[in-house]
């Protein structure tokens, strides 16, 4: 009796734990996480107005201003709802994108455009 169910059962099971990611809940896409920022940060992390810039930051500096948003441990009128939803893998992601962005620079911003043109 236990060997007759015991066998759909591991079959089911392993359809479970052999696909990792799908039963658990996965990260939404980089470019949707970092599609929240732009609206305040510019597009590609480039900001036109008062709010800082992003792109071509050190990770690093980024992912520690995004961890001391989460805790509180640095003020901030809206980061710290911002940043509150997404865990330390997500920052990481979010700060490793941003930083990788070519960095923000009025002086440049015609000149990336010219080196894009040739692609
Ligand atoms: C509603 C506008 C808004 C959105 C959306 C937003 N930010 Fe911000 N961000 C700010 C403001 C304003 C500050 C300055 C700190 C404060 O007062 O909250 C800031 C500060 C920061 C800083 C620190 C910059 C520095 O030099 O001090 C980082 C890093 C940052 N945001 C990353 C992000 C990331 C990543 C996202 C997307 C997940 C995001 N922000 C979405 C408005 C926004």
């Amino acid at each position: 009796m236990m060997k007759r169910c015991a066998i759909p059962l591991l079959a089911l099971l392993s359809a479970v734990l052999l696909r990792p990611g799908s039963a658990v809940a996965e990260s939404p896409p980089l470019a949707l996480m970092a599609a929240n920022c732009d609206g305040c940060h510019g597009e590609n992390g480039r900001s036109p107005g008062s709010i800082p810039s992003l792109a071509g930051r050190p990770a690093g500096e980024l992912a520690g201003l995004l961890r001391s948003f989460k805790s509180g441990a640095r003020p901030s009128t809206i980061m710290g709802r911002i940043i509150t939803p997404f865990g330390g893998d997500e920052i990481r992601r979010l700060a490793d994108y941003f930083a990788a962005l070519p960095k923000a620079t009025t002086a440049t911003t015609a000149a990336t455009v010219t080196e894009r043109g040739g692609e």
